[in-house]
């Protein structure tokens, strides 16, 4: 059974008051797959093949996800990982790395191992350490490594994964016995505990619509809520669920969540085109529509009434020893 940490809420004494209200298993060299790159609407997409992701891969979006990491840090307190691995892996696989920073803060913290990061965008750095690597492999496919990891780490795939249960069987499969794994996502919906924020409005509205086009490219905009029972169903022991609330915006009172509400909404406000152009698109908005609608969003975004949260869910468990 999974044992449940309670949510770390909001409580509404620790929002600052208002002061002005206003409102293809496809492995491959990274020089490559270059060539798979494609453009929509003057952004740059990387995966061309099976799998598409929604948000761009380009310098805009390596910035974003570099951001996403310092938040990620603080909301782990400095740890890269929650389950319990030992202090000498040998072999770590982090699916779907970005930028590939965890993978690499991984191989300096761990210098026994060998960090392989694998994404089906090249837009990972070419001067790595000795023991990283990273590898152009789609996650929706069969994953065909050569040899199973003592922990195998996946982060902020919502929008990315066609089959969870697969993609967690995987992560099964190629777990050695006795070894880790942990996974980290999020809820797209906003919500607020004691904030201005209503459902209906401008942004509940855009992530509903993201989440309708996510649905219907046939991927799971919100798998964050749903990891334990699929961790569970896997076959996988000693599972641990955290449920984590992260703020939009300054408002919390405390320091380490106003940093992270600060990065949470910048990283937002910076991307709002990059999230929305190819899901709303798909749905028939021109960009034009977009981009005037996105002027209601931001508005919502910046409202320090609003109070918003979403959740993130950090999830690990065991392969049993064999
Ligand atoms: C939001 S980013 C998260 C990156 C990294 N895990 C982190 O936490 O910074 C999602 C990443 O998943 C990659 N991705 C999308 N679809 C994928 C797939 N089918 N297989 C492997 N990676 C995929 C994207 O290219 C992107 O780099």
């Amino acid at each position: 059974m999974a044992d449940y940490d309670s949510p770390t809420d909001i409580e509404p004494q620790d929002a600052e008051p208002v002061s002005n209200p206003c409102s293809m298993s496809l492995t491959t060299s990274l020089k490559s797959s270059v060539l798979n790159y494609e453009y929509e609407n003057g952004r740059r997409y990387g995966g061309a093949g099976q799998s598409k992701y929604f948000i761009p891969a380009d310098e805009d979006e390596s910035n974003r996800l570099d951001l996403c990491a310092h938040m990620f840090s603080l909301l782990m307190h400095g740890e890269l990982h929650l389950a319990p691995i030992g202090p000498d892996p040998h072999r770590i696989l982090d699916v779907g790395t970005g930028t590939g920073l965890w993978a690499m803060d991984m191989a300096e913290k761990y210098p026994s191992a060998t960090v392989l990061g694998t994404d089906i965008a090249a837009v990972q750095p070419s001067f790595v350490p000795p023991n990283v690597e990273f590898e152009i492999n789609d996650a929706n496919e069969d994953w065909g490594f050569s040899a199973p990891f003592d922990f195998v780490h996946a982060r902020y795939l919502g929008g990315a994964i066609r089959d969870w249960p697969k993609f967690v069987g995987q992560a099964y499969k190629y777990a050695k016995p006795g070894a880790w794994v942990e996974f980290m996502d999020f809820t797209m919906t906003f919500y607020t505990t004691h904030g201005a924020f209503r459902p209906g409005c401008a942004v509940d509205r855009w992530t509903e619509e993201l989440k309708a086009a996510l649905i219907d490219f046939g991927l799971e905009p919100e798998p964050g809520s749903k990891l334990g029972g699929w961790v569970n169903d896997a076959g996988f022991q000693n599972v641990s669920v955290k449920k984590i609330a992260l703020p939009v915006g300054l408002w919390p009172k405390d320091r380490t969540l106003k940093e992270v509400g600060t990065i949470n909404l910048i990283q937002f406000l910076d991307n709002l085109e990059a999230f929305s152009l190819r899901p709303m698109t798909a749905r028939g908005w021109s960009v034009e529509r977009i981009n005037e609608f996105l002027r209601e969003v931001r508005r919502d975004f910046k409202d320090p009434t609003f109070q918003m949260q979403h959740d993130g869910f950090i999830v690990y468990g065991q392969r049993p020893m064999e």
